[in-house]
């Protein structure tokens, strides 16, 4: 990868004064007296990173989502909830049925269906108001809610099948089939969302610039849409996991259209600037779920507070890199999967304040309230995004958290 040019320069530079970035205070071994060995040890009794998370996130959730944030915790810290994204590749025609049998349900076509009586309840809406006088409230709703259902409709090759609410059954492991295609891909259903925002169309061409491990690329995938998608990521190792799920999902035919790198996505538009109809910027972050629940890889280790406190500086570098990749027209999805204001519509607003000043791009931010209506059977949403929307993990439905806002470059 080439060295930051002028572009990247002129955007790190600006970036650097991007608020909610304070440096770590320093932060060398501390020497503490431990009281019953009487000696100097170098460092702390370790605090679980776990704890501390917990403990930041009841500081600034407690805050930001007020009377929900306890049920929100509560449901952090249980079992959270799967999908089982159907593979369009694999021979499992059988499968449908066998999850159907178990009371589980396709939420993407029962949405799909529900924009589809929207679609129609407004033509007749819209007939009937022909010869008589508009009907007000009703009809302008009708006719809102048949022109938000398309972006869904195109993205309906998607399926993924969830229990119902508060059913916390498990999906069996996935099985191959007789090419040794994997029938079904288990994750976090709400993952889904972003993808489904992003609303590919025939023939486009889809960049996925943070893809590693691949469920969201393997999502892009299932569309049978993408012209050509570039997933990348910039640890190798992490890289090494999209190929797997790649091999595991995908025939040959199909991963050949597929370009797996390994940038820095900052670094993006020294490749190939303003050339995708759609990115997908699905960043690093805390990883709220993750980060309330296990040790290992936790970024509320001490040792890892700096990289945590730069995150929105990273986030909003790898979003600028996102904005400029894609063409005129195109779209961009942003996505987290934290709870944090400061990682999600902070970024956004810093992103359009960047993209305006610096590049002199127009970016709007496209309004995805109907995803609320559309998928509230599955999801709990928060009902006060400031940009974007963002799932709230619930007790009965255990999925999330996930922010996502969608931007189109002007
Ligand atoms: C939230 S994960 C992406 C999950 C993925 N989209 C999926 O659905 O499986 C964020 C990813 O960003 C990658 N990443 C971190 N810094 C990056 C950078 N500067 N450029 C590109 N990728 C980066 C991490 O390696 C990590 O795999």
């Amino acid at each position: 990868m080439a060295a930051l040019g002028g572009r990247g320069r002129a955007v790190a530079a600006l970036l650097r004064r991007a608020p909610g970035t304070a440096a770590a205070p320093g932060a060398g071994p501390r020497r503490h007296r431990h009281r019953h060995k009487e000696k100097w040890a170098t460092t702390a009794p370790r605090i679980p990173s776990t704890r501390l998370a917990l403990h930041h996130f009841d500081t600034s959730y407690g805050l930001h989502l007020g009377a929900l944030w306890p049920s929100v915790r509560a449901a952090l810290l249980c079992e959270q909830k799967y999908g089982a994204l159907l593979n369009n590749f694999a021979a499992a025609d059988h499968i449908p049925q066998e999850l159907e049998l178990l009371n589980a349900t396709d939420f993407v076509s029962e949405a799909s269906q529900k924009a589809q009586q929207w679609q129609r309840g407004a033509a007749v809406g819209e007939a009937a108001t022909g010869c008589q006088e508009g009907s007000g409230e009703s009809r302008t709703e009708m006719v809102t809610q048949a022109e938000m259902s398309p972006p869904l409709c195109t993205s309906s090759k998607i399926k993924c099948y969830t229990f119902p609410r508060g059913d916390i059954t498990r999906f069996r492991p996935a099985r191959p089939d007789a090419l040794g295609l994997l029938d079904y891909y288990l994750m976090d259903a709400a993952s889904l969302l972003p993808v489904l925002a992003l609303s590919v169309q025939p023939d486009d061409f889809v960049l996925d610039l943070c893809a590693a491990p691949g469920g969201k690329t393997l999502a892009l995938l299932q569309t049978g849409f993408c012209g050509h998608l570039a997933a990348n990521d910039v640890s190798v190792s992490r890289t090494k996991r999209l190929y797997h799920i790649l091999h595991s999902y995908v025939p040959k035919e199909v991963r050949d259209t597929v370009s797996v790198t390994s940038y820095d996505g900052r670094d993006w538009d020294q490749v190939k600037g303003g050339t995708f109809h759609k990115v997908l910027v699905d960043v690093p972050c805390t990883t709220d779920r993750h980060s309330a629940m296990e040790e290992e890889n936790n970024i509320f280790h001490k040792r890892r507070t700096k990289e945590r406190q730069m995150l929105p500086m990273l986030q909003l570098q790898l979003l600028m890199a996102g904005i400029l990749a894609a063409r005129p027209g195109g779209a961009v999805v942003y996505s987290t999967c934290s709870l944090s204001p400061l990682q999600n519509e902070c970024v956004v607003e810093r992103a359009l304040d960047v993209a305006g000043a610096q590049f002199n791009i127009s970016v709007h931010v496209e309004d995805l309230s109907h995803f609320r209506t559309l998928f509230q059977d599955t999801f709990s949403f928060f009902s006060d995004c400031r940009l974007g929307e963002l799932v709230l993990p619930h007790l009965t439905a255990n999925f999330g958290p996930m922010y996502f806002c969608k931007l189109r470059r002007l």
